[in-house]
């Protein structure tokens, strides 16, 4: 078995997300596991010729140039990446209601036609079936309820991009209130940090069944 974490933590040490994802990956058993730090290794954007290199190969099945295949290089080595893994973690703090600009960019170098998903009979189809994905997300404020609950497009997107791509297990933990004072903050991620454990140890099978 193979998992996969990605994560968008630059503040590193003293990053909320970081202490969820060190929590997933306590519980991990019997299984490869394959780590992407998307704030050091940036995925790249769609340019002007990265876009038209993909329309062509995997829109119009055209063989592209030693120039186009370099340029989306990048992309492939990151959609290879999540392919070949069982279990996907995905983690990142809440910026701007949303995720931040390099996890947009790694959903886009790895939704790629004909890899991750794809069109049938006129329908869309996933193709990572008995896939599961995990989101983490860490935000300042609190979005369980109205009148923030709308503005929630941090863990609701990256739910939806696994969905989209055909996963059959996806998670996702949305820890809020990262912004209130210290004690508040460190028991509430201490209950968050449960709740990450609980699904890595029913995922890998070390659920003690104690309840
Ligand atoms: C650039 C930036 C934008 C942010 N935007 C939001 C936001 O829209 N909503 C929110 O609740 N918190 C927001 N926050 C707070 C972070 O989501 C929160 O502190 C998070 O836990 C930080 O994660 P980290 O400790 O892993 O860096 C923002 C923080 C930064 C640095």
């Amino acid at each position: 078995m193979r998992t996969l974490i990605v994560h968008y933590t630059p503040r590193n040490e003293r990053s909320n997300t970081r202490k969820l994802v060190e929590a997933f990956r306590s519980e991990i058993k019997n299984s490869e596991i394959e780590e992407l730090n998307l704030s050091r290794d940036a995925p790249d954007l769609f340019s002007e010729e990265r876009l038209t290199a993909y329309i062509q190969r995997n829109y119009l099945g055209a063989e592209l140039d030693h120039d186009q295949k370099k340029s989306v290089a990048k992309m492939d080595r990151m959609t290879e990446q999540l392919r070949s893994a069982d279990i996907a973690v995905v983690a990142y703090p809440m910026y701007n209601f949303s995720m931040p600009a390099s996890v947009k960019a790694w959903f886009d170098s790895v939704m790629l036609k004909g890899q991750t998903w794809d069109v049938r009979e006129g329908r869309y189809v996933g193709l990572m079936d008995g896939k599961k994905a995990l989101v983490l997300v860490t935000s300042g404020g609190f979005y369980d309820k109205d009148p923030t609950a709308s503005l929630e497009h941090a863990l609701s997107l990256g739910k939806a991009e696994f969905h989209f791509m055909g996963y059959s297990d996806v998670r996702g933990i949305l820890a809020g209130g990262m912004n209130a004072g210290d004690d508040s903050k460190g028991s509430a991620l201490m209950g968050y940090v449960g709740d990450v454990q609980k699904i890595a140890r029913e995922w890998y099978g070390t659920n003690t069944q104690k309840t």
